[in-house]
């Protein structure tokens, strides 16, 4: 017998919710006109508080959405957030016992895979989340970085909503894609972009093949098709180097749909007048920034960091639903706590993923499948690391071949 109990919230409990989880994070209550977006957000079901006394202590929640898995297949989603346990109620079990509420609610919706982005380390692995994507900040030092080249498209200013929904398609249509990436939710972009635009002065950039000489507010583009977007804000400074407050603009979202675009993007922000420095976050890994300047120098990777926590709600439905190389088969055994029935060995194939009573030749935890299962990590790296144990010395090798990507995994969404 706990001393508090796990409900789903309805309409009525969200505001609360909403300012309880806030509150964990040390900031106030939304003002009603934060509310309003943060509003869009509750999806019926998806958001939990722990109660006790009559009182809400605790919450969290998830946002409907869809993740790439290294292949191309594209699974049920759920982007898990707004954890928070009220001060007084923390190291109690609370979050412990949302999460075993969630996880099971989750998982029988029909969920394959839930992803969070985590505040602390320590928390989640205990739930069976592991780390399986990372993403790399850059700072970029601009009246140094002389590109060598110019833009071969057109790239235009679009003011206001039509930029927001110019990028929306845009994204939609690459993201969920490279393994990793996710669909995002109506009021993803309500939250994070429109909100912010109007507060933070976010511009919004689009990139078209032909070049051609349409005016900053223009919807559609002058000639060719809409290939790719950045989000951006600058953030004022001094002219005055010496004062250490360089102008900064900051890269909030990029995407495109092959590599021109995506240069010419880059290549627009880094002519933008009178700013000294570009700030990236949230950028994959393999992107090759450096190489597109003249002084590569003038680009510095300033963190390198975990992205996306990864939880197999449905082990067998996500090992078969990604494909795997040519390499010989390995028998993986799976321990999971929270949810057993994931718990067992599997025969992974380069044609496929079956459940077997073999003994396993390399058995790990839910968690640490997680982080090798984009591909992100390799089974020898684990075993290195002590987070596995390989009963069969090549097992690792073997299952290395059969999960390897040519493309790291990356989200590019922060939620
Ligand atoms: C993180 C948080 C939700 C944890 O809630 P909680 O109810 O205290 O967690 P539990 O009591 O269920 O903890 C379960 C286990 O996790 C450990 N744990 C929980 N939070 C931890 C933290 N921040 N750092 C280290 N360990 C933590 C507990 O010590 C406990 O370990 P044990 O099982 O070995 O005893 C709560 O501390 C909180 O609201 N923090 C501020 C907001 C926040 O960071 N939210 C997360 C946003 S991603």
């Amino acid at each position: 017998m706990t001393d508090h109990d796990i409900r789903v919230l309805d309409d009525s409990q969200y505001r609360t919710a909403h300012t309880l989880f806030r509150g964990t994070l040390h900031h106030t209550a939304a003002p009603d006109d934060q509310w309003a977006f943060a509003r869009e957000s509750y999806d019926e079901g998806r958001a939990f508080g722990a109660f006790a006394d009559g009182e809400m202590i605790g919450t969290l929640q998830s946002f409907p959405s869809r993740l790439a898995v290294p292949g191309g297949a594209v699974l049920p989603h759920a982007a898990v957030s707004r954890v928070g346990v009220r001060a007084d109620w923390t190291r109690r079990g609370v979050l412990s016992a949302m999460q075993r509420a969630q996880l099971r609610a989750l998982r029988s919706a029909g969920d394959v895979i839930a992803t969070l982005r985590a505040s602390e380390t320590a928390i989640y692995g205990r739930y069976g989340y592991g780390v399986a994507t990372r993403y790399r900040a850059l700072r970029i030092d601009r009246l140094k970085a002389a590109p060598r080249t110019r833009p071969v498209g057109r790239v235009r200013l679009v003011e206001g909503e039509a930029g927001e929904r110019i990028a929306r398609g845009l994204f939609d249509e690459l993201s969920p894609g490279r393994a990793g990436t996710i669909a995002r939710w109506p009021a993803w972009w309500s939250l994070n972009v429109r909100r912010v635009a109007a507060e933070e002065n976010v511009k919004i950039a689009v990139r078209s093949a032909a070049s051609g000489t349409s005016g900053t507010s223009g919807a559609s583009a002058a000639s060719g098709e809409d290939d790719g977007y950045v989000a951006f804000k600058v953030v004022p400074g001094s002219h005055d180097p010496n004062e250490g407050k360089p102008t900064t603009l900051m890269v909030l979202d990029l995407w495109a749909r092959d590599a021109e675009a995506w240069a010419d993007l880059w290549l627009f922000v880094l002519g933008i007048d009178l700013v000294a420095e570009i700030s990236a976050f949230g950028r994959p890994l393999d992107e090759p920034v450096q190489w597109l300047l003249g002084d590569r120098r003038a680009c510095r990777i300033v963190d390198e960091a975990d992205e996306t926590w990864l939880r197999l709600l449905d082990v067998p439905a996500a090992l078969a639903a990604r494909t795997y190389r040519q390499a010989e088969p390995v028998v993986l055994g799976v321990r999971d706590a929270y949810l057993p029935e994931n718990a067992g060995s599997y025969r992974v194939t380069a044609d496929g993923v079956t459940r077997v009573d073999d003994a396993p030749e390399l058995v790990l935890d839910v968690d640490v499948l997680a982080s090798a299962y984009l591909g992100d990590v390799s089974f020898t790296s684990l075993a290195a690391a002590r987070r596995l144990d390989a009963p069969t010395p090549t097992a690792p090798a073997r299952a290395d071949a059969l999960f390897a990507v040519s493309t790291p995994p990356w989200s590019g969404t922060y939620f």
